[in-house]
């Protein structure tokens, strides 16, 4: 028999189903409360709400174990491709050799943008954010290419357009951010290598395409290809619930991407080192404002809401990034900076007992300025990342058995009833 919670409430007992997930976490299903009880709950930054069942992603934030589909993420970063992952997290199971295939030649397919987006691009202001002109771009996307009636069909084609669409739109709003002539994507090339094409090849610079570049771009995207019930993608699930098209869903993940204490650390991180970098370097200091409560300052790149050991995906940033500028023989001072600041960090007390370590965002800024991506444009290459994630949470969303409209509810604590006064009657 499934256990059961009681909740006693005005004296009387009231029962409620025990869930218990596939690693055992528990949660108490309370669709019911309100209908039994009258009572709402109230979790404000959502701590403790679960708000679907999901068969997509696994994370122990004790524990710092990341999986998608089951998989640990260090082994996909290893031996996988952004493009398998994609497939992965979208499909359920890692792709067979010709579904691999399929989906290639489909990305490249549907690669070319229509020609007139060009248009929007130019007439944006030249200091236009590009996660603001990526956000707009993606919504634009479904007047350009509106679905086609056949289901199956139609949700393939529109997620795998999305996907393809994505990475061309972002190189070419930095090409034409830039005054450059814009790059076509490559059918030769994969995913990363064609991306990295788009952004810094030139008719007077041929651009050479190095494979531990495209291998640190894979596992950069891999890393960041989904993170279950965050901030973007439950806006995205949110924003889908109203059954919009999902160029909007996907549009409002974007949106919410962009703020710094999201997706916005990485180009946070890389201005707080540069500003440490030439105020000299005074790390102390840095580690006092973020300790003080009355600096609204923190350090950007640390603490998580879930990981409260150090984020498996900021483990293999730092791998990744000392790899990569070894290779390329880069001294990045703000590479020597952000590990004198985390050894710091981990080492204050503060910092250990509100167990604040460095997340994903940490290292990430410093690998994207090694392959050449300008810091404005860091948030757009997370959301790149994220979109299999998004895709594959919006599809799991859409499904008949969780479907439901959004719509959390609240506890007002404003005036009681009170009349209308006339404005000649105000004091
Ligand atoms: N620097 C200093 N103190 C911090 C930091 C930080 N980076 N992060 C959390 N704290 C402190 C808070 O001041 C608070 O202290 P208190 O309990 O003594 O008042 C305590 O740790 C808990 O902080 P909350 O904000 O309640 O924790 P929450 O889970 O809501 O925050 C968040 C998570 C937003 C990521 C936070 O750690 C933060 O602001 N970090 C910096 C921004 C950042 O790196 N964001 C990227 C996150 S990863 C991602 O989204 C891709």
């Amino acid at each position: 028999m499934t256990e059961r919670i009681k909740i006693i409430f005005d004296g009387k007992t009231f029962e409620f189903p025990l869930l218990i997930g596939t690693e055992g976490e528990k949660a108490i299903d309370i669709k019911a409360l309100r209908s039994k009880t009258g009572l709402i709950t109230l979790d404000p930054g959502y701590g403790n709400t679960g708000s679907c069942t999901s068969d997509i992603t696994f994370m122990d934030g004790e524990k710092g174990i990341l999986r998608y589909r089951g998989i640990p993420v260090e082994q996909l970063a290893e031996h996988s491709s952004f493009r398998e992952t994609a497939f992965l997290l979208i499909n359920g199971e890692l792709p067979t050799e010709n579904q691999l295939k399929r989906f290639s030649v489909m990305l490249n397919d549907h690669s070319l943008i229509h020609e007139d987006m060009q248009f929007f691009f130019q007439n944006l202001p030249r200091a236009s954010h590009p996660m603001g002109i990526l956000s707009s771009m993606v919504t634009a996307l479904k007047s350009f290419y509106p679905e086609l009636p056949d289901m199956e069909k139609d949700v393939d084609t529109t997620v795998t357009r999305l996907l393809s669409k994505i990475r061309t739109l972002a190189a070419m709003s930095y090409k034409i951010s830039r005054g450059h002539k814009v790059v076509y994507p490559r059918p030769d090339l994969p995913y990363c290598a064609n991306f990295l094409n788009m952004m810094f090849d030139s008719p007077v610079k041929p651009y050479k395409i190095d494979e531990d570049v495209v291998k640190a771009l894979n596992i950069f995207w891999i890393l960041h290809a989904d993170h279950e019930q965050n901030c973007s993608t439950s806006a995205v699930r949110l924003v889908g619930s109203g059954k919009v098209n999902l160029y909007a869903a996907i549009s409002a993940g974007i949106a919410a991407l962009w703020g710094p204490l999201h997706g916005g650390a990485n180009q946070a991180v890389i201005e707080m080192l540069e500003k440490l970098a030439t105020q000299g370097a005074d790390i102390k200091n840095l580690i006092e404002r973020a300790k003080d409560k009355n600096d609204p300052f923190r350090l950007m790149g640390f603490g998580h809401r879930v990981y409260k050991t150090y984020d498996p995906r900021a483990k293999i940033m730092k791998a990744t990034c000392d790899k990569l500028l070894a290779k390329f023989n880069i001294s990045d001072p703000l590479l020597d900076l952000a590990k004198a600041l985390e050894e710091a960090a981990l080492t204050d007390d503060y910092f250990i007992s509100h167990n604040l370590y460095p997340n994903v965002d940490f290292y990430s800024g410093i690998v994207l300025r090694a392959i050449g991506i300008p810091t404005n444009m860091f948030t757009v290459m997370f959301a790149i990342g994220r979109l299999p994630g998004w895709i594959s949470q919006w599809k799991e969303s859409m499904e008949e058995s969780q479907w439901k409209l959004g719509r959390p509810r609240q506890i007002y604590t404003g005036l009681m009833k009170r009349d209308f006064v006339p404005i000649e009657k105000r004091s």
